[in-house]
Order: structure tokens, then sequence, then C-alpha cells
């Protein structure tokens, strides 16, 4: 089968990897795809955004198979438009899309559905927005509504510091029209994990738990980036969380999208935060996270593409998907300066000499020597897989040790906090 991944990131790497060990997939295209992933999959000069030229894309090299990583593809509607020029897509369709691409939309399905998340309020008025934090004070939490490249939220700490952020959004125009609307959410405490489930819409299977280090800088400080590494399983996920999850979230997600007649089919991701209270929502994502995806994936025994199919056709249930009991480290290695400001194009060293980990690019290509360069923010995800979480971890930070280019950035405590 011919098979296109859209995407050219980490996470993209991680899919064509595990895709590639499938006996069904005998050719593997990547678009845009990067310098890494052009390693093991043809990739395609088409850029994820752009939905026409993908599907001409699909229809001129006569795939048999597509599927949709990124969030901004799938919010604009390329697996209904690859479907309407029948070719069979993975990803769900745009109205389900929308549970990642409006905050607005899940905060108010979640309210509908009784699904635990923090309590918030949506504003469209600056002068209403900004009387509102006032009134409750903070920590408070200040999130633009639409995609933003998970860049969009501020967790404030005093009330000057949510003014701002607010101001920045809907009068600075910061994240565009995503910051049109905002959404103002109650602080919430406790251990972030992120689960990413599969579902054909109406079954739905976790893949083991994962936690993402989202802050630039050690000790979780700094701005928010894409995520800067991730482990998996999450050791803070015990089975008891795990079952309540399923029954207070996963399955009650899954109807409520079904009862709004937006039937999803793809992974969705939970954003969860393991509260005093219980597990609530901090967000859905559409998709595969990135980091998350390059440690899950290294742990999924079973057969990728099987599953992907198995989502489309509604047949979900019938699958048995096997983990490998052992646990998985991704170190995210970052152009100095990131997520600010950062140069790309310095040559990468050392990258034949690692061992005992799969390095995924994230941002990557090659200059006119044939070299690889830095082309990103997050550039690559070295992971390590081993029996426990502290052997993958430091075999993780001993692979990266001989990578290296100017002002190379990474966190030394992934794992760890
Ligand atoms: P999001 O893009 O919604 O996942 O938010 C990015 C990060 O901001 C999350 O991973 C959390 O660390 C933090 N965050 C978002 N919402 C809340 C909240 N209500 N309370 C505390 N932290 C939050
Ligand atoms: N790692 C968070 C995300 O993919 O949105």
């Amino acid at each position: 089968m011919k098979v296109l991944v859209v995407g050219g990131g980490g996470r993209e790497h991680a899919i064509c990897w595990k895709l590639a060990q499938s006996p069904q997939v005998t050719e593997l295209y990547c678009a845009p795809g990067n310098a890494g992933i052009a390693q093991i999959a043809t990739c395609l000069p088409v850029a994820a955004t752009d939905v026409a030229g993908m599907v001409q894309c699909a229809k001129e090299n006569e795939m048999d198979f597509v599927m949709v990583a990124p969030d901004d593809p799938l919010a604009l509607g390329m697996v209904d438009a690859l479907e309407e020029a029948g070719i069979r897509a993975f990803g769900p369709h745009k109205n389900a899309a929308i549970i990642e691409a409006s905050k607005a939309f899940s905060k108010e399905l979640m309210k509908k559905y009784h699904i635990p998340t923090a309590k918030y309020a949506t504003f469209t008025d600056y002068d209403a927005a900004a009387a509102y934090i006032q009134e409750q004070g903070a920590p408070i939490v200040v999130k633009a509504d639409g995609l933003a490249l998970g860049k969009g939220v501020t967790v404030a700490a005093t009330v000057d510091e949510a003014l701002s952020a607010l101001k920045d959004m809907m009068v600075g125009g910061k994240f565009g029209s995503a910051g049109g609307t905002v959404v103002i959410e109650e602080c919430m405490t406790g251990p972030e994990v992120s689960v990413l489930a599969f579902t054909d819409g109406k079954t739905v299977k976790p893949m083991v738990s994962s936690q993402d280090h989202k802050r630039a800088y050690d000790g979780n400080q700094g701005p928010n980036t894409g995520g800067m590494g991730a482990i998996a399983p999450s050791p803070n996920y015990t089975p008891e969380i795990a079952e309540r999850c399923m029954k207070e979230i996963f399955q009650p997600t899954i109807d409520a999208l079904n009862a709004e007649g937006r039937t999803f089919k793809g992974v969705l991701y939970f954003g969860l935060m393991l509260t005093a209270d219980g597990p609530k929502v901090v967000e859905y994502n559409a998709r595969f996270g990135d980091p998350e995806t390059q440690p899950v994936l290294s742990l999924l025994d079973s057969d990728l593409f099987q599953i992907f199919n198995a989502c489309i056709d509604g047949t979900l249930d019938q699958v048995e998907i096997k983990w490998k009991d052992a646990a998985a480290c991704c170190l995210v290695l970052a152009s100095g300066g990131y997520p600010v400001q950062y140069q790309k194009g310095y040559p990468i060293t050392g990258l034949d000499q690692v061992e005992e980990a799969v390095v995924f690019h994230a941002g990557t290509k090659r200059n006119e020597q044939g070299q690889f360069v830095n082309n990103g923010g997050r550039v690559l995800g070295v992971t390590a897989v081993a029996p426990t979480l502290e052997e993958a971890i430091d075999q993780a930070y001993l692979s990266a040790k001989p990578i290296s280019w100017k002002d190379m950035h990474y966190r030394p405590d992934i794992g760890r906090v």
C-alpha cells in the first residue's frame, strides 16, 4: 500500500518510523517531511496546510491511504477533502477536529456533558474579560480560543500578568484571529498527564500514558514551548486513575461528540490534570501530541497501520493493542533561544555516534554539503526505551551526548520534575 503522512515534525517522524514496520505499508511518503524523515520515506514538497495541494498530490501519486497528523490541516478539513476525492484518510473530520481548534467549543461541550474540567468563562469583549479577571483574582489562566501552536495560554500568578496577557491577545493581536475570543479559567493544580487514545467513534482505546514538559527551562520555568521532552508511561497515572478517566472523561467525550453529530475518528489527546478533586481535562487535541508520540509509539508492539484502519472502519473493538512492558524517554534538543528567537542553518554533528536510542528529527534539513542542519525550534528528539523509567531517562541523556550544534539547548531534568 502507498501511504502518505501529512506533516513534518518529530511526531510525523515517529509515525513514519512505526508505519514503516507494517508489512502492509510497501511505499511510504511524507509531505512536507524533513531531512530525518527523508531517510525512511519519500518527502513531497507540499505544505501541511495546503488542503487542495495535498488532495491533488495524493491523487497524482495514487496514494492508498493518507494519515493527517497536525492540527491545522485537520481543522481546515483535509480529511473531509481527501474523502470527497475518494481517498482513504485517517484523522477526524473538520466538525470533530473543532474540539481542539476552539477552546470555547470544548469548554462548552464539557460543561454540557458534565465532563470534569476547570471552571471558566468565554469573552469576545476586552473590557468584560478584564472586569472578570479583576473580580476572580489570581492565579488565573487566560487562553486564546483558537490554535496558537500550544503557546496561546498564560497561567498568570497575578492579576496584572493576566491583564497584560489578555491585552496582548485581544488588543495586540498576538495570536491573530485565534485571540479574538478568549477563555478565562480557574487555575488547577496537580500533576499533568497526557493520554492519547485511538477511537473509531464508538470504542476508545487509550495508549500508554505520557508526560510532556512544556516549559523551556529547567525546573518548569520560562515560556511555554511545543514541548521539551516527554516520558511514557507517567508514574502518576495509576490503574485506578485510568479506570476513573475512562468512566468520567474518555468514553463520555466520545459519546458527547456523537450526541452533537460530530463523531470523532482518529487520535484524541486528553491533556489531564490530576487534581485533589480527581482527574480533570486541561485540553483536548484532535491528534497525536508532539513530543509525546515519540516515546508512546516507541512502546507500541502492534501494527499501527492496522489500528489506523480499524479506527476508520469502526472495528477498533476487535483489535488487540499490545504495549511493551517498558518505559521510554524522549529528550528534545532545541535551537538556542527557542521559543523566542533562534538561528537556523548550523551543522549538526555526532548523529552517527548515537547508540541505544532512536533520533526522531523535528526540524532539520540538509545544507548544500549534505550535512544535517537545524531548521526549526525543536530540532531532534532522542528517544530511548528501557525496562524502567529511570533507565530510559539515563539512556536518552547518554545517547544525546555526542550530538551538538552551535547554541544547542536542552533541559537537563526531563522525567525528573
Ligand atoms: P493548554 O494549551 O490548554 O494545554 O495549556 C498549556 C498549559 O497551560 C497546560 O499544559 C498547563 O500546564 C497549563 N494550563 C492550562 N490550563 C490550566 C488551568 N486551568 N490550570 C492550570 N494550568 C493550566
Ligand atoms: N505536546 C503537546 C501537544 O502536542 O499539543
